[in-house]
């Protein structure tokens, strides 16, 4: 790649977090509880009867009252957008009141200010791994087709409220990590092992009916709203040249891509119809749903952390670990501390696959590397942690970024995930950092949250001030 600026003008630098991981504040002003909130271990344990002491998450890094702080630093990074979600208990306690609730409103309301007093875009998730946890409770979440309405509610709600501030939407966070975890990122109270194909499919049904409607809704209410669909990005690789893993390898692809070729397309793909038949799955449709679904999202986002490999052979099948999903391991990829296999150039081979599929602008709204960080005082006396791995990581990501620019790719927006440590989603851990900035809270519950600055902050700067021209 040649030249200083190795991305278009105009592209959206930033970074990511989501309510329930980073807020805290998890019963103040009028919040009803989440699902996260009974959800102690991640998706790795049991959930508990009540919110419980050793839940990372109801304290978070306590972003609900320190936000200020937060985006400030945000801000000395040059960053042009901030992707945060909307917790929607704080807005609709129980999903199903008839009425907002006001501090919550008003909450976001201020966050959002405070974004746009520094020029930094707001990129919302509407949902973002918590359902009110009466929504799941009694209705089983996503299983039972009311979630529609109320959703159609809450997302009404929200765009009325901040269709002035924010123009940057995005509907189910990691759609199709449903078929997964169930519970977290669906609602379903349901035992996975319990659960049929056949509700798991309705569930989805329901999702992609409710993000359509709420593709319609926010066009109506704001033309100028961009409204995306959100996928787990995993592209998966033969593991071997022998075609029946080739064809694995297309049908994992498939699993995941299912759900955005139905948001960017507006219709069920017809290789669908032959797993339905073969698993007695049969989507109960009601009249307009058909008609609902060509409400397709402005772009698509995505998340990328790593590529997985595919294959029929049950001996090489050992798994791989990954957030969500779990693959067979690469024989030619190193891993992270948590074994989640690290792939650079999977990143522009997912965005040339994706581009190639749809045609429309893309956005990678989370990379990055969860990694143990040790802080220590520097020659300044400053407390800081010195880590090179997660610069590394990030700038062999944007590099392979950058190339896929080159190929034609139409991207919007990069922003990394936990751009200041949060609590992680998968394990519930805090120990797992993904930030520039480090907060002083552990999983013992000690710390002081105070924040510090990574040296990768600075490295980060330096790469939005030169737009990329620094990697
Ligand atoms: C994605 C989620 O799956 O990966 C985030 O959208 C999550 O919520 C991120 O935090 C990283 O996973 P983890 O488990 O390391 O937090």
């Amino acid at each position: 790649i040649n030249g200083t600026e190795k991305f278009p003008k105009g592209f959206l630098w930033g970074g990511a977090v989501a309510a329930n991981q980073c807020e805290g504040a998890y019963n103040e002003e009028g919040k009803g509880l989440s699902t996260q909130d009974i959800a102690p271990r991640g998706i790795v344990g049991p959930i508990t009867e009540e919110p419980t002491e050793d839940n990372m998450k109801l304290i978070g890094i306590d972003f609900y009252h320190r936000y200020k702080e937060d985006i400030k630093l945000f801000a000395e990074m040059g960053f042009k957008v901030f992707r945060t979600s909307i917790a929607w208990s704080r807005i609709f306690p129980n999903g199903d009141d008839e009425k907002p609730n006001e501090k919550g409103l008003q909450f976001y309301d201020d966050l959002f200010d405070e974004c746009l007093k520094y020029g930094i875009e707001p990129l919302v998730t509407i949902s973002h791994y918590e359902t009110p946890l009466a929504l799941s409770k009694n209705y089983d979440g996503w299983v039972n087709r009311k979630l529609i309405g109320f959703f159609e509610n809450y997302v009404t709600t929200i765009f009325n409220r901040y269709k002035n501030k924010v123009k940057y939407w995005l509907t189910f966070n990691e759609i199709n990590s449903v078929l997964h975890a169930p519970y977290m990122s669906g609602g379903i109270f349901t035992d996975k092992e319990k659960l049929s194909k056949q509700d798991l499919y309705q569930a989805i049904h329901h999702e992609l009916v409710a993000s359509a409607k709420a593709v319609k809704i926010g066009h109506e209410i704001n033309p100028d709203f961009k409204i995306g669909c959100m996928i787990l990005g995993v592209p998966n690789y033969p593991l071997t040249s022998q075609p029946s893993d080739v064809l694995e390898a297309m049908k994992q692809d498939r699993d995941n891509l299912f759900f955005s070729d139905i948001q960017v397309r507006g219709y069920y793909p017809r290789y669908m119809n032959r797993y339905f038949k073969a698993n007695n799955i049969e989507i109960k449709m009601e009249p307009g749903d058909e008609e609902i679904l060509k409400n397709t999202v402005d772009f698509i986002s995505f998340s990328y952390y790593m590529s997985s490999c595919a294959t029929t052979d049950p001996e090489k099948k050992k798994g791989a670990a990954g957030n969500i999903i779990a693959g067979v391991p690469n024989p030619y990829l190193e891993a992270s501390e948590w074994g989640w296999q690290i792939d650079p150039q999977g990143l522009r081979y997912i965005l040339n696959l994706l581009y190639d599929r749809y045609q429309k602008p893309l956005f990678i709204v989370e990379n990055g590397l969860g990694a143990v960080d040790e802080l220590i005082t520097d020659e300044n006396g400053n407390k800081t942690v010195n880590d090179d791995y997660r610069i590394k990581y990030l700038n062999d990501h944007l590099v392979q970024v950058a190339e896929a620019i080159e190929d034609g790719v139409d991207l919007m927006g990069y922003t990394t995930w936990g751009c200041i440590d949060l609590v992680s989603a998968s394990t519930a851990q805090l120990k797992k950092r993904y930030g520039f900035i480090y907060v002083d809270r552990n999983d013992d519950g000690s710390g002081t949250l105070e924040r510090y600055k990574k040296k990768s902050f600075n490295w980060y700067k330096e790469v939005i001030a030169t737009n990329g021209g620094s990697l």
